[in-house]
């Protein structure tokens, strides 16, 4: 194969309803306490969509914003490609949604379903493209509506996610000259499938009458197991994302924020220092695929992505799947 292309990030973009979910909402279905929320998760609210708004509503406003950031006509898109597991529909995808939403008639459009790593594994396979020399503009996204697949009932699993969605336009680095994207790492094992897992509605299990009473058609976590398991990946991500890279180089490591207290975990055993960690949890819950997303998408909006210097992105999800990426800003 010939040289490969280096791959850049021409522009960010991110959306998050504008309905404001507190803590105390949950009051009203189950037992629970802002207190017990904020002290086990850190999460103080998280941002819902309305019954007559589309998951694919958030996808076409990241997607805009990252396509007007970067200075890109809709018709220069060669592909689109979205990490989801909540979809408007089973079938079809919701890249296809959107790329008729956004006007982008030339593009490809497929989604991926990495759960929580959705954006990292989506931004690693669109590059490849680039790389390849195949496209030109891929505009990759993450984002989820687990607010539309969770169990309001479910109080080990509801008050954790909130809706949103990130977008990034990739294209060969020396025409965006920034955003270089020096590494992926992608990771699976298969073993633990059923600790997040949505049981009932797909191929296996199909709905029936008695599955919609008992609710088993949404998503169902096992926390506990989670936890051990995400303290222990988000380290290995981490590392690996850190090298032999001196810690005065990185500038944002961005997790998926699953946790606070997952997150400090990691970043306390690494050494990292508070403020290179970004944290949106407290506003938004876990978005899962559009977490780091959204992070990134924020922090450069903030002004914090310094020229030269690394930005890590750090997720783990339902697969199970975990994966960083390394950005040279
Ligand atoms: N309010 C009050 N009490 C609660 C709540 C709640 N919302 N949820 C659970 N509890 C109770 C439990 O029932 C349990 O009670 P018991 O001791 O009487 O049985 C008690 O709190 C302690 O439960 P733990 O599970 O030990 O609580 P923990 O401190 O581990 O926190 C949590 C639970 C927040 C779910 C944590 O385990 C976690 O964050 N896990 C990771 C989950 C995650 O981020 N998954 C990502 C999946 S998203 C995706 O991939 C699509």
């Amino acid at each position: 194969m010939s040289q490969l292309i280096p791959v850049g990030i021409a522009g960010l973009g991110h959306y998050v309803p504008e309905w404001v979910v507190e803590n105390d909402y949950f009051t009203r279905f189950i037992d629970t306490s802002d207190e017990w929320i904020q002290q086990r998760t850190g999460i103080q609210q998280r941002r819902w969509l309305r019954d007559d708004q589309r998951p694919s509503d958030m996808f076409v406003e990241a997607g805009r914003m990252a396509m007007e950031r970067a200075g890109v006509q809709p018709e220069e898109i060669d592909l689109i490609m979205i990490g989801t597991v909540s979809a408007d529909y089973t079938c079809p995808t919701n890249a296809c949604l959107v790329q008729e939403k956004l006007g982008c008639h030339n593009a490809a459009a497929f989604d991926m379903a990495a759960a929580c790593a959705g954006f990292v594994y989506t931004m690693a396979t669109g590059s490849q493209f680039i790389a390849t020399g195949t496209y030109k503009n891929v505009l990759v996204m993450g984002g989820e509506a687990l607010s539309r697949i969770s169990d309001i009932y479910d109080r080990n699993s509801c008050v954790l996610f909130g809706d949103g969605a990130g977008a990034a336009v990739l294209q060969p680095h020396e025409v965006c000259k920034q955003g270089l994207l020096e590494g992926f790492k992608l990771a699976a094992d298969g073993k633990g499938y059923h600790y997040i897992i949505r049981e009932y509605g797909g191929g296996l299990k199909p709905v029936t009458p008695q599955v919609l009473v008992e609710g088993s058609h949404m998503l169902r976590m096992k926390g506990r197991e989670v936890y051990r398991f995400a303290v222990a990946k988000m380290i290995e991500i981490m590392e690996w994302g850190l090298g032999d890279n001196d810690l005065d180089d990185v500038c944002l490591v961005i997790p998926h924020q699953m946790n606070l207290r997952i997150m400090e975990t990691a970043r306390e055993k690494l050494n990292i220092p508070k403020d290179k960690m970004e944290v949106n949890i407290h506003r938004y819950g876990n978005t899962s695929a559009a977490s780091c997303a959204i992070g990134l998408s924020e922090a450069w909006a903030a002004d914090k992505l310094e020229s030269d210097k690394l930005i890590l992105l750090a997720a783990f999800g339902s697969g199970l799947v975990w994966a960083g990426a390394r950005i040279r800003w």
